[in-house]
C-alpha cells in the first residue's frame, strides 16, 4: 500500500450468517501508530465538521454509520470521498485541507488519529494552510 496520498482504505470485512465484523490494525492498513480515537454523530442537518488542517496529524476516518462526504485540498486540488460503508476509510496525511460535510440522519464518523489532542497542531486560516505549503 502506498501511503503517500489521500485515498479509500478497503478495511476487511470478515462476512458470517451473523453479521459483519470489521477492524482496523496499526501500522498494517494505517501506516501510523494510533494514538486517538474520536467520534462525530449527532450533527444536524447541513452542518459541516473539520475546515482545518493539520500539521502532524494524520487521520483514518470510517463512516461507522450512515454517509458523508470526506473533502480534501492539498492547496491545489480538491478530491471528495463520499462514505458509506463502514469497511471504508479515508486516510488523511498531515498537511491536507479537510471538511467533512452533507451527513445523512444518525451518521456516525470514526476517526483514528496517530497523535493526542493538541490545538497547536491545528491549522484553521486556509490561507495560512496554503503558505505553509511553501
Ligand atoms: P474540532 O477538531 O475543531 O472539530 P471538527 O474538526 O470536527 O469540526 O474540535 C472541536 C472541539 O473539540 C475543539 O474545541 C477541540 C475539541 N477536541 C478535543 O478536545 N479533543 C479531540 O480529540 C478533538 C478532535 C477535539
Amino acid at each position: 500500500m502506498d501511503f503517500k496520498k489521500p485515498q479509500l482504505i478497503n478495511l476487511p470485512k470478515i462476512p458470517d450468517e451473523r453479521g459483519n465484523l470489521s477492524f482496523i490494525e496499526e501500522n498494517k492498513h494505517i501506516p501510523f501508530k494510533i494514538a486517538r480515537t474520536y467520534w462525530i454523530y449527532d450533527v444536524p442537518g447541513g452542518e459541516h465538521r473539520g475546515g482545518h488542517a493539520f500539521k502532524e496529524t494524520e487521520e483514518l476516518i470510517v463512516a461507522l454509520s450512515g454517509s458523508f462526504d470526506v473533502v480534501l485540498h492539498n492547496g491545489k486540488d480538491e478530491i471528495c470521498f463520499s462514505l458509506n460503508r463502514s469497511y471504508n476509510g479515508i486516510y488523511v496525511l498531515k498537511m491536507i485541507w479537510r471538511k467533512l460535510e452533507n451527513f445523512s440522519t444518525n451518521s456516525l464518523a470514526l476517526i483514528v488519529a496517530s497523535t493526542v489532542y493538541l490545538e497547536s497542531d491545528y491549522i484553521r486560516d486556509f490561507e495560512t494552510f496554503k503558505k505553509g505549503l511553501l
